[in-house]
């Protein structure tokens, strides 16, 4: 029956009307502690820090901090808590607060944080009765006002940056056991706690919360600030509104079929940090808790916030900006990131959950998907295509359907029978196959993973201790508890080649439905009373002797992924692997690259690629993209066009789709179209180069690869709502047409301060940067602008793979700037391994000056025998060509052949040779 009943709620959630099911969702007021939470408005805060219990001890101020009942005559105590405030490197602060004894632990994310944050310096500056003053070894202050309970932090110039509790919104719900249960006056038993205490409905679901309330909250708020941003994954645009009206912004990953748009409903990730940005500073937090959160933003700036409400809080202040954090369980522990710059801040934020490691070169190519290639016929079907119509392509990608019954690790002993071959087809093009792993485990005798997990107690367990079950693609499944580190080792192992068979080096991994999803889970998603394992503590029984699935919601997704990145190293350890995620938390890139999951083929989901994935490459992960053309419905070949332009200018590059979609390879359009979405991918291969270089920098110094303008124009005001453009790194400047029929689109070119000019690549036309212009669109023009100042290194061959071009020859491309100057780097390594530790690399660097060009490399000590030379070097917006051009490489001289063209500001050299294996440099004589 059960079974039965659980199909029905899959089928009807494949084949529902088309749009979300709001139904399937809590709102705030239908969530227990987002209600209770944002109804709690005490007008003082009753947290007040005892000045004379402070201790210093190494870079942490310890306190003590109870919660005082103001309204009685004795000040009654009526909780005690321990405040620990960190100076931590890179001008960052950790504010820690929790109960004095609490009656249990609390969770605390395990994977998050890269390491233990590195320690800075803290000095008492001074103290009495009211407030505390400390600073960092880089002199940021920070106040601690006593009563009530409010830190203030300063930035570099001794203004203030960020206030905590300045609304006395600060909570933490002290963990209690259940009160004596008592009959009330029409004899009904009553636990002496407010209601929902001790239990939640939702739907037919009940949560049996037997912690009982633990929720933590606290407000963040930041003078002078005009935007913030983050707190990804929602739909809703890049800089984040306020929620005074509707819901607040919810963190908790779910899996929501036909997700909308503008939404702040929570989607598959869920990464909690936030940025505050104005023309005087940028500064940000990371609340690093894992259970369901909810955001509250109110932006004083913004034309919805009424003026009474701007003069009662701020005294008129526009430039103000207001959150407040609120989640139903953990620790109260916030990082303060001061900044002052974005990249500060965005750079601070990935010191602490780290940094996505270089990824190997074909997964920044193209990739082609879908639910699913039926068998192996179709998969070489595909394959060979692609060489028929001249269009590149890395990856052929296998969804569940490739299984044995979506039994993972399993093989369609029909349509699949001989993998290996298979692979072995794409990989003598270069190509590589990514097939679908999936969390949730077939409950199916005899199938060795679900008897193994039985056998040893594996599985996460529902809250009466049983093993959970719940409903997925296979039907009936159970979910390994990744939590356990005997869990956690025994997946890995699944994926040394003698236990996953058909398989080898060059295939990778896609982790989907990672929220969890569960179909008839509460929300899609497991019960939340559900038990995860928890590391022994003596004396520690019953509540207090496992975690529940509340705690550690929104990383479980990322236990996951780490198991696969431990599995797919350990494998073939000298291979860098590719994985692919659909749920996100902080940390997620570390281990893998993630999508934007179930769009559809509208505009407006097209559109809604840009602000979501520079939302998330600021919260630490770079390397992002959308379902290609759209996961629902059929895109028409305008759609296709534009989205296949647009995918070729973000970090992850796949077309995708559902399974009762039309096949949509790209020769399946009419030949002008298919003409089109060939030169989208070529473009894309053509900058291969530069977005490996973009990747290594940014495994180098965390920055994101795609950036929002304001990350690069801080001082900008215009820059801080634009989220239909951005850069990758600092060179180009992209605009994707995102709206249907325009042959015209804006573009805003910032920099104007500094002169910046804007080269468009298609024809080199400059562009000094002063606001807007417009640009014509015809269907094969997608917007892209070199900055005046920056070198790109492209490569122009065509070619079936990105392999089969590691050691084609490079175009450079000089932008220059106003004063005739340009330069830029470049990575060169091969492209797959981990050799580059061992210094086989090249990281170079490339200048323009009208004495000639330079080619240096910025590692001395590395090298990298490449057997790449320079084909041809475009100089664009020269204003006194030279008249000679020698090449000087390994002690000898070539002179070189230029033309001029285009209104004679673009000078090309024509086939230098120079090998860029060593140095080299060109002088010029006029
Ligand atoms: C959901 C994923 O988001 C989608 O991309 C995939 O095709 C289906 N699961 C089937 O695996």
């Amino acid at each position: 029956m059960k079974t039965l009943w659980c199909l029905l709620v899959a089928v009807v959630t494949i084949h529902g009307a088309f749009g979300v099911d709001r139904n399937n969702f809590k709102t705030c007021h239908q969530s227990g502690f987002c209600k209770r939470l944002r109804g709690f408005k005490p007008e003082n805060s009753e947290y007040t820090l005892d000045v004379n219990s402070i201790i210093i001890d190494g870079n942490v101020l310890i306190a003590e901090v109870k919660t005082i009942d103001s309204e009685s005559e004795r000040r009654t105590v009526l909780w005690n808590y321990i405040l620990k405030l960190s100076a931590l490197e890179d001008n960052t602060y950790r504010v820690e607060l929790n109960e004095k004894n609490p009656l249990y632990s609390r969770y605390v994310p395990q994977l998050a944080l890269q390491r233990d944050p590195r320690p800075d310096g803290i000095k008492l500056v001074s103290k009495d009765n009211e407030k505390v003053v400390v600073i960092n070894t880089q002199g940021q202050k920070v106040v601690i006002i006593a009563e009530p309970l409010k830190l203030e932090f300063y930035d570099k110039n001794g203004e203030v940056a960020l206030v905590l509790n300045e609304n006395a919104q600060l909570l933490v719900e002290p963990l209690r056991k259940k009160k004596e249960q008592y009959d009330d006056e029409e004899g009904n038993a009553v636990d002496g706690d407010e209601e929902g205490t001790w239990g939640e409905n939702f739907k037919s679901h009940h949560d049996s919360k037997p912690r009982g309330n633990e929720a933590v909250s606290l407000d963040v708020s930041f003078p002078d600030a005009d935007q913030v941003y983050g707190i990804p994954e929602h739909t809703d645009r890049f800089h984040l509104a306020t929620t005074t009206s509707g819901d607040p912004y919810r963190l908790y990953n779910l899996d929501v079929f036909e997700y909308e748009l503008d939404s702040r409903m929570a989607i598959y990730g869920a990464i909690p940090v936030l940025y505050a940005h104005g023309t005087k500073r940028t500064v940000g937090v990371f609340w690093h808790n894992s259970a369901e959160t909810w955001v509250d933003v109110v932006n004083y700036g913004d034309s919805t916030v009424v003026s009474s409400l701007v003069n009662l809080v701020t005294g008129g202040q526009k430039h103000r900006i207001d959150t407040r954090f609120m989640s139903e369980s953990g620790v109260l522990d916030l990082f303060v990131l001061l900044g002052d710059t974005p990249a500060d801040v965005f750079r601070q934020y990935t010191t602490l959950t780290g940094v996505a490691p270089l990824p190997p070169r074909f997964s920044l190519a193209y990739h082609q998907s879908r639910w699913n290639y039926v068998d192996e016929a179709d998969v070489r079907g595909v394959d060979d295509n692609f060489d028929a119509h001249d269009i590149p392509a890395d990856v052929i990608w296998l969804d569940i359907e490739y299984t044995d019954r979506k039994m993972y690790f399993t093989w369609d002993s029909e349509k699949f029978r001989h993998p290996s071959e298979m692979v072995a087809n794409l990989t003598a093009k270069g190509r590589k196959l990514v097939v679908i792993i999936d969390p949730h485990i077939k409950r199916e005798p005899g199938y060795f993973y679900h008897e193994d997990a039985t056998q040893n107690g594996y599985y996460v367990k529902d809250k009466d201790g049983k093993d959970y079950e719940g409903w997925c693609w296979p039907g009936s499944s159970s979910y390994p508890d990744f939590l356990n580190p005997v869990v956690h080792n025994y997946y890995a192992s699944r994926y040394s080649f003698d236990k996953f068979p058909g398989t080898s080096k060059d295939v990778h991994i896609w982790n989907d439905m990672n929220e969890p999803s569960v179909f008839n889970g509460p929300e899609v998603t497991m019960p939340k009373d559900c038990r995860h394992y928890k590391q022994p503590e003596d004396g520690v029984e019953g509540i207090g002797s496992f975690w529940e699935h509340r705690h550690v919601h929104n990383e479980y997704g990322l236990f996951y992924i780490r198991g696969t990145h431990e599995g797919m190293l350990s494998r073939a350890p000298n291979y860098r692997p590719f994985i692919l995620t659909r749920a996100t938390f902080a940390g997620t890139q570390r281990y893998a690259a993630m999508w934007t999951g179930d769009n559809t083929a509208e505009w407006g989901f097209l559109a809604a690629t840009v602000p979501m994935c520079i939302s998330v490459a600021i919260s630490g992960v770079s390397f992002c993209g959308s379902d290609v053309g759209g996961f629902f419905k059929n895109p028409d070949a305008e759609l296709m066009t534009r989205w296949y332009q647009a995918g070729a200018f973000q970090p992850f590059f796949r077309a995708h789709s559902h399974i009762e979609t039309k096949r949509r390879e790209p020769w399946l359009f009419e030949p002008a179209t298919t003409a089109l979405l060939r030169d989208a991918v070529r473009k894309r291969y053509a900058l291969l180069d530069f977005w490996y270089t973009l990747f290594f920098e940014h495994s180098r110094d965390g920055l994101p690869v795609m950036r929002p303008l304001f990350q690069q124009y801080p001082k900008e005001q215009a820059t801080f709502t634009v989220d239909n453009q951005y850069l990758l790194g600092d060179k180009l400047l992209i605009r994707p047409v995102l709206e249907q029929g325009v042959t015209l689109v804006k573009v805003y070119l910032p920099g104007a301060d500094t002169h910046t000019l804007w080269y468009d690549v298609d024809t080199y036309q400059a562009h000094q940067a002063n606001g807007f212009i417009t640009q014509e669109v015809n269907i094969a023009k997608t917007p892209v602008y070199q900055r005046g100042g920056s070198a790109v290194w492209r490569k122009e061959r065509v070619r079936r793979s990105s392999a089969l071009m590691l050691n084609d020859p490079y175009t450079l491309v000089l932008a220059l700037d106003e004063n005739n100057t340009s330069e830029g780097t470049l990575y060169i390594d091969d492209g797959e391994t981990y050799n580059y530790k061992q210094k086989i690399y090249i990281y170079s660097k490339v200048k323009y000056t009208p004495e000639g060009i330079t080619y240096t490399f910025i590692d001395e000590n590395a090298s990298y025998p490449t057997r790449s030379w320079v084909e041809r070097i475009v100089i664009a917006g020269i204003k006194t060509p030279p008249k000679t051009a020698k090449l000087h490489q390994n002690e000898k001289q070539t002179a070189l052949l230029m033309t001029l063209h285009k209104g004679n500001d673009v000078l090309v050299i024509r086939k230098p040779g120079a090998s860029m294996a060593k140095p080299w440099k060109i002088v010029f004589s006029y």
